[in-house]
């Protein structure tokens, strides 16, 4: 088959693939499955049972149900949800924003995929690209520009914390001048918390990347898919700095509906100026019609109530906290004094593994973990960038972490979590001199 460029650079293997890929296809008969991989978030039963009640709520009133699932929405999004998105927002922080700065996508997925490729890629000045200013990073961002090797990353900082436990930082200078540098940057990229390490980039570091953005004339893009105020997976007692929502005019906040319980309605939620907006919704027009329907309709009224936000802070934030602290003491006990160490875990729902004496590279791991029923991720996917020969820009490739590193997602069932880490603990101690 003769692919396009396009079906070439999309349609092909990625790290996103074969992450969605093991966590939905199951592993060979007689093979137990201990599920360390994906991003599925933990099935929380207060949350679960007030969205239960919101559809028995629908399924009552009236036509309600059918006027739901029987109607496009704009592509920009179902109105009465924009109005309780930007409602909630300028009561809970103050943002002067309406709902003229409020887009849904299916998924927060999706709309990185029309955000990226609408700030890279070829204009009349050159070609542009995506900064990313901490790697590693994401691995649903590596594969989704349109046009070839428009992503820059720039590698972390890294601060050894105690025995076991460490903490990547923002090279501000090394931002600053790559950006003095470059002019051809059109977008900042950062997740926050940061998917795969847990790493919450602290309110000086966002007002650096904010103001950097603003004198370049450049949107700072922040993915706050685990942030506040929903599903708050945040744990402020990890952080030494503080970490509030950050909005003006020249960021651009995601928020999703995922991670506090609605995987399956892909609901993405963008607040930006008017003509990012603007752009969302027909681009939205174009690759979807419209974006789906069932998750707003299900979050509006806990929105407009507070509940989606009383349950982020009573029901969630809790429920991951317990689950992070028994995994990590069942890590504590299954590695004990050898090399080790985790990211500090300020956020997100994965442990960020890094170990120094492994002797095969990340992926060969992964594959020894397969075999045994044990499925994470490999580190190597969350390094990306450009790899054009320059020092700069392949530090990605050479960074000391890059193939020692696994992603664990510990929200789900505590013994399958804590036999994984067992069975990695066994599986990699055989790896190491
Ligand atoms: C950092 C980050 N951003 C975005 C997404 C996309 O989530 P969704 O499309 O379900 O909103 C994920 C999913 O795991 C993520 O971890």
């Amino acid at each position: 088959m003769n692919f396009s460029l396009f079906g070439r650079k999309l349609a092909g293997e990625s790290g996103i693939l074969t992450l969605m890929d093991d966590l939905a296809r199951p592993l060979p008969e007689g093979v137990p499955h201990r599920p360390l991989g994906g991003g599925n978030p933990a099935r929380i039963p207060a949350v679960e049972q007030a969205y239960r009640r919101e559809m028995e709520r629908l399924m009552a009133d009236g036509d309600a149900f059918e006027q739901t699932i029987g109607r496009y929405d704009t592509p920009q999004g179902r109105l009465s949800f924009l109005e309780a998105i930007a409602a909630f927002l300028r009561s809970e922080f103050g943002w002067d924003v309406g709902p003229e700065n409020v887009a849904i996508t299916n998924g927060s997925q999706s709309a990185f995929f029309y955000l990226l490729n609408l700030f890279s890629g070829d204009d009349e000045s050159g070609c542009k690209n995506i900064l990313f200013p901490l790697v590693p990073e994401y691995i649903g961002y590596a594969d989704q520009g349109i046009a070839r090797d428009t992503f820059v990353t720039l590698p972390a900082r890294v601060e050894l914390i105690g025995d076991h436990e460490f903490k990547y930082h923002i090279d501000r200078d090394l931002v600053a001048s790559y950006l003095n540098d470059h002019p051809e940057v059109g977008a900042i990229c950062v997740s926050r918390p940061t998917n795969p390490t847990g790493n919450v980039l602290t309110d000086d570091e966002i007002d650096a990347l904010s103001r950097l953005a603003g004198k370049h004339d450049i949107p700072l893009i922040i993915d706050n898919a685990y942030g506040l105020p929903f599903p708050n997976i945040i744990f402020p007692e990890m952080m030494t700095g503080s970490a509030k929502p950050h909005w003006n005019e020249d960021i651009v906040l995601t928020m999703s509906l995922s991670k506090i319980g609605l995987p399956s309605f892909r609901t993405g939620i963008v607040i930006a100026k008017p003509e990012i907006i603007t752009a969302i919704g027909a681009l939205n027009s174009i690759v979807a019609l419209a974006s789906g329907s069932m998750g707003q309709a299900l979050g509006e009224s806990m929105l407009r109530s507070g509940e989606l936000k009383t349950l982020a802070d009573t029901a969630v934030q809790p429920f991951y906290r317990d689950r992070l602290n028994r995994a990590k003491e069942v890590m504590i006990e299954a590695f004990g004094d050898r090399p080790w160490r985790i990211h500090r875990s300020e956020g997100a729902l994965f442990l960020w593994l890094y170990l120094e004496k492994l002797s095969v590279p990340a992926t060969e791991l992964y594959s020894r973990l397969k075999e045994r029923g044990v499925i994470v991720v490999p580190g190597e996917y969350f390094f990306f960038g450009r790899d054009d020969g320059t020092d700069e820009e392949v530090a990605w490739k050479n960074h000391p972490h890059r193939e020692k590193c696994l992603r664990i997602n510990y929200s789900g069932d505590p013994e399958l979590v804590h036999e994984g880490l067992r069975i990695l603990a066994e599986v990699s101690a055989e790896l190491e001199p």
